[in-house]
């Protein structure tokens, strides 16, 4: 047998051709960040509201590098993050893919932005989830509601000292007597005037009247309806601070308050032996222009970076996955 020349030729060059390309600076970069890039795909979305998932995302509306975001299920064979939002679970409406192979290095993600009291029984998931994603900090992957960021030079478009109408402030609409913020909301309203909006009242305020409303108020009552370790929720970081009242917290304590706001940004419910003391000390602060302004010094130096969306926090995952702890069989605890 003979070969013919031709062919062989061929291929030398287009091998030399291939080398030159492959040892090409630029081009490697490419390749390797081609590599690098992390695909995260959402099971399904939570409670059933899908939003759109453009090309490059992540990168184009968040900044986040190397992160592919996606919700078509056919991409569950390369997945490298797949999160299942844990309501659908205990509620049925979704399940598990536990009948699909999974590959190797795939992670699990167990995503809950509730608290534990109202929704995690977590318990039958032992052994299932790689990674937990939660507003609580010992979460793998920690999603706050809102954080603290040093100010550039925006302004905050609500920040207003002017033109206060009422005392106390609160918006809700899941109002049950047996919860301990409806209590305290009785005893505080026969001592100062409390301005209620909200379902609960039939006064709804829509997204754009929100904030207005809001900043009419002194103080804001913030409220949460669980009281568990950690959980904090928009209603500290839009109602209050971004509407540029004081907030009344209720919620976990002070101290885990403290971790995430700044100095003098809050009045806690639990600092006053009484619900009397409370009102009187709200009246007091609202008498007194310099005192009052003291609990918004610190939006000199700081503004408020506020989470709301799901996409958003999906592509973040992609800025810590290095990071994530690795071949980890996460056993979620009841906290
Ligand atoms: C989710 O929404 C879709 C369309 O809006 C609807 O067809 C479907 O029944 C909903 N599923 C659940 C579990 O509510
Ligand atoms: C993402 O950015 C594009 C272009 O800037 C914009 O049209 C789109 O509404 C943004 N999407 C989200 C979810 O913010
Ligand atoms: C999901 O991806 C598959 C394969 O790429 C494609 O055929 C299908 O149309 C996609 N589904 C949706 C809803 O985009
Ligand atoms: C939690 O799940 C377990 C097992 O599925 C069940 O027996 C229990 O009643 C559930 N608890 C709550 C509070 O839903
Ligand atoms: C102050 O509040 C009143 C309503 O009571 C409103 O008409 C007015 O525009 C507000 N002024 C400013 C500066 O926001
Ligand atoms: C804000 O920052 C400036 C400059 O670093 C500092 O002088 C000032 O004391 C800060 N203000 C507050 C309220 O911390
Ligand atoms: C994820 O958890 C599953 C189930 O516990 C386990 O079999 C798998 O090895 C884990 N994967 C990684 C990449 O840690």
């Amino acid at each position: 047998m003979r070969f013919n020349k031709k062919p062989w030729f061929l291929v030398l060059v287009l091998c030399c051709i291939f080398m030159s390309f492959k040892w090409k600076p630029g081009l490697q970069l490419y390749a390797s960040e081609k590599e690098k890039s992390v695909t995260v795909l959402l099971w399904y979305w939570p409670f059933n509201r899908s939003y759109g998932l453009e090309d490059d995302l992540c990168l184009k509306n968040y900044s986040v590098t190397g992160c592919r975001l996606v919700d078509n299920r056919t991409f569950h064979s390369i997945a490298d993050i797949v999160v299942f939002h844990h309501y659908e679970l205990v509620t049925g409406s979704q399940k598990l893919p536990l009948h699909l192979p999974r590959p190797v290095q795939q992670r699990w993600v167990w995503l809950s932005l509730e608290a534990p009291r109202n929704s995690w029984n977590v318990s039958r998931y032992t052994g299932i989830f790689n990674l937990t994603m939660s507003y609580h900090p010992g979460a793998d992957i920690t999603v706050p509601y809102g954080k603290i960021k040093e100010k550039g030079f925006e302004t905050d478009s609500f920040f207003m000292l002017k033109n206060k109408t009422y005392l106390a402030c609160w918006v809700v609409s899941n109002y049950q007597n047996q919860h301990r913020r409806s209590k305290v909301y009785k005893q505080l309203r026969k001592l100062i005037p409390v301005q209620v909006y909200g379902r609960a009242v039939r006064k709804p305020l829509n997204r754009d009247a929100l904030l207005p409303t809001i900043s009419r108020c002194y103080f804001y009552l913030a409220f949460e309806n669980t009281e568990s370790p950690h959980y904090i929720t928009e209603k500290l970081w839009r109602n209050s601070f971004m509407a540029g009242t004081v907030p009344v917290v209720l919620g976990p304590p002070r101290s885990h308050y403290e971790a995430v706001t700044p100095p003098r940004s809050f009045i806690h419910v639990d600092d006053f032996d009484s619900i009397a003391s409370l009102a009187r000390f709200l009246t007091e602060v609202a008498g007194d222009t310099r005192l009052y302004r003291s609990y918004f010094s610190w939006h000199q130096n700081y503004t408020v970076k506020l989470f709301t969306d799901w996409r958003e926090r999906l592509c973040n995952i992609c800025q810590v996955y290095d990071q994530l702890p690795h071949h980890k069989i996460r056993s979620l605890l009841e906290t």
